[in-house]
């Protein structure tokens, strides 16, 4: 089977600085790294590291073709990335404290043009029981998870970042919904529903250091996280977010995928970066907590 992912690719310049900047404050930072970024990305590099089938839809400026060979190196395939002219391939600048924890800004470019034409080609090719995945750094986020939804593929939406109309109006077509404490607080607020209470079957909420709730029409369950010391916690929600998905795709029970994610997420809290940095699962099973 296969996972196809509707998503953002950024190039992410990360700045290490010794807290997160205040209004009108002047900080100079510590060092700059550019990698291949974007939580659509991170995910589908997730997915592929973590073995599944994972095709990307997307796109890139012509500036931004690295991005999208960084992709296929990592085993993505990325026949439906295209790559647009005029248009900025999307970047983000992140800073990144002293404790692991960022602040970033987002320029969308190419992730906000994605051809109409290019997701019908690539949803032409999935078939029943497929993966299709989506977040909230690309735009027609609905249309194109009810067009998945209609061709029987499984449906999973990573409400990241929160975004109050995307989600309203996706959740009819979801079968599966991940999303962070944060962002679970502002869905209550929105919809004045808990996460669990709004009729899709399976719901995961990461909750960083104290681990990740499962919650299905029947139940919730608890999982633990594994104990390290952040150093910078971006892209450890898509890695598990990947993670899960992929290891559900290749037929693993959701505990024991949710618990493998865990894993994957706990390694990536511990390294500087995004995709260049997202585990594989030899990292994984070998890792020791
Ligand atoms: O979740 C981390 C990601 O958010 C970064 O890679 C950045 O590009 C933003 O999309
Ligand atoms: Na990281």
């Amino acid at each position: 089977m296969a996972i196809y992912n509707l998503g953002s690719i950024n190039a992410d310049y990360f700045y290490r600085v010794p807290h997160l900047p205040g209004p009108g404050e002047t900080l100079a930072a510590q060092g700059l790294n550019r990698g291949l970024g974007g939580k659509g990305a991170n995910m589908s590099v997730a997915a592929a590291r973590a073995g599944a089938r994972t095709v990307h839809i997307g796109a890139v400026g012509n500036e931004g073709l690295w991005a999208r060979d960084q992709m296929m190196e990592s085993g993505v395939d990325t026949r439906h990335v295209s790559v647009l002219s005029d248009v900025p391939t999307g970047h983000a600048i992140i800073n990144v404290d002293a404790s692991g924890e960022n602040a970033i800004v987002l320029l969308p470019g190419a992730n906000h043009e994605i051809p109409e034409e290019t997701r019908a080609a690539a949803l032409a090719e999935a078939s029943t029981g497929d993966t299709f995945l989506v977040q909230n750094e690309t735009l027609n986020q609905a249309e194109t998870a009810k067009m998945a939804r209609e061709l029987g593929l499984y449906v999973a939406y990573a409400a990241a970042p929160f975004d109050a109309d995307a989600t309203a109006k996706i959740l009819p077509y979801l079968d599966f919904l991940i999303l962070n404490e944060v962002e679970a607080a502002q869905l209550e607020s929105a919809t004045g529903k808990t996460a669990g209470a709004l009729g899709v079957p399976d719901v995961i909420i990461t909750l960083g250091a104290k681990g990740a709730r499962w919650i299905t029409q029947t139940e919730s369950r608890d999982f633990p996280a594994m104990p390290v010391t952040p150093v910078d916690t971006t892209g450890a929600g898509d890695t598990f977010t990947g993670y899960v998905l992929a290891a559900r795709d290749r037929g693993l029970p959701m505990e024991q995928a949710i618990m493998l994610a865990s894993r994957a997420a706990a390694l990536m809290v511990t390294r500087h970066g995004t995709a260049d940095v997202i585990p594989d699962l030899k990292d994984v099973d070998e890792a020791r907590f």
